[in-house]
């Protein structure tokens, strides 16, 4: 018989329609704002990384308007070769200002930074130390590793220390100890200063992922370093994204000079994919303009946070170990989240289902993730409709 090249992926796809598994992509028609329209209709957005509503900020459009303008729409190359611009160049030393670090380098994602920096940093021998709910990002970056490769309890100090001993039995040159800043799922924030205490009494480097701890954690949305009133001389990598609260695209990573120089030589990533487009590079320094020159946005987001997770509260929903503007409505099997999602968009309310197996069999829920756009007319307009579609369905 002849072999059909392709037709597995037919079978594997039915089988993920199946078991309602596969992805049902929505169309957003016009931006990523609080109150969007998506496929024909207008909803108050509680899944996006949007945090602080930077994607549609004046200042952001006309600085990538702009710099279309000025350098065109595309970098022409990778960053070694033809692709670094002077707008690339002025957005790292921009970052690393407000990072108060020596030097920052940014990639093209966070995933491509984690993907093309966390390989390079340790050898077979060494040892490579993970938070178990870490980012898919950062588990294909340690695939990518010959190190051995060591995995501690969710945000437990007394498993990270047993595996900081462990890890030493093998006598590791070096060794790395690599976490989420806001674990995405639960919204709860890694112990960093724990672990950079822990981590100093082993030699090892700290790598933070602060994809969604950045512009929203920290002095005036500078991030977890500066949550916990660390510096880079502890924290050796602060990795993060443009993507979410930055309202742009990009990876970066932030620590001393280096760092910067041998993470740019090395990384696989960023030599071999091309730059930001000009409008890209624009508007993420107009984000760091925004986040300088406007502390509003990051307090209202802390205000909706809590007057959100309160509200949820009140109603007896279950919002786990959330401290930050991510936070879970937990209700226990798949089916539940699925049909509370369904019933909360027949309300007007976009928030998705996270569902096994992205999370545990019993802990589906509801992820919402605040916005510093939404006002206490649109949260109130979520919680009616949390307590509508709650009760319906005996979750409250
Ligand atoms: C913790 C974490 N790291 C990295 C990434 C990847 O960032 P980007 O979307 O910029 O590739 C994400 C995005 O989902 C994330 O949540």
């Amino acid at each position: 018989m002849k072999r059909d090249p392709i037709g597995w992926m037919k079978d594997e796809y039915q089988k993920l329609v199946e078991a309602d598994l596969d992805w049902k992509i929505r169309i957003l028609q016009g931006p990523s704002t609080p109150k969007a329209k998506v496929d024909g209709v207008d909803v108050i957005m509680l899944c996006s990384n949007n945090y602080l509503n930077l994607t549609n900020h004046p200042h952001l459009k006309e600085a990538a308007i702009e710099a279309i303008k000025t350098h065109g729409t595309g970098s022409g190359s990778v960053r070694a070769i033809a692709g670094t611009m002077d707008l690339h160049a002025e957005l790292e030393r921009r970052l690393a200002k407000f990072k108060d670090a020596e030097a920052s380098l940014t990639y093209s994602a966070g995933f491509t930074a984690n993907e093309g920096l966390i390989p390079q940093l340790v050898r077979k021998g060494d040892a490579i130390i993970s938070d178990e709910l870490n980012h898919g990002s950062i588990i294909d970056g340690v695939r990518l590793t010959k190190a051995d490769r060591f995995v501690y309890d969710h945000c437990d100090m007394g498993s990270l220390e047993r595996v900081l001993n462990e890890a030493e039995n093998g006598n590791p040159e070096r060794m790395l100890i690599i976490t989420d800043g806001v674990f995405s799922m639960d919204g709860d924030i890694a112990p960093l200063d724990e672990i950079v205490k822990l981590g100093s009494e082993h030699g090892a480097m700290i790598y933070v992922d602060d994809a969604h701890g950045e512009a929203v954690l920290g002095k005036g949305g500078r991030g977890i370093v500066s949550h916990f009133n660390l510096t880079h001389d502890q924290v050796h990598f602060e990795m993060g994204t443009f993507s979410k609260a930055f309202g742009v695209m990009g990876g970066h990573v932030s620590g001393s000079q280096d760092m910067v120089n041998y993470a740019l030589n090395k990384s696989r990533s960023w030599l071999l994919s091309a730059s930001h487009p000009p409008a890209t590079a624009a508007a993420c320094i107009a984000a760091i303009d925004v986040l300088e020159q406007e502390p509003e946005h990051v307090r209202t987001l802390w205000e909706n946070r809590e007057y959100f997770v309160k509200g949820l509260q009140d109603m007896g929903y279950d919002t786990g170990r959330s401290q930050t503007p991510i936070v879970p409505a937990i209700v226990g099997e798949s089916s539940k989240a699925v049909k509370l999602s369904q019933g909360l968009y027949k309300e007007g309310i976009l928030a998705l289902p996270i569902v096994f197996p992205m999370v545990a069999r019993d802990a589906a829920r509801i992820r919402n993730i605040m916005n510093s756009g939404l006002t206490k007319e649109h949260l109130d307009q979520a919680l009616n409709a949390y307590e509508k579609v709650g009760k319906q369905l005996g979750i409250i």
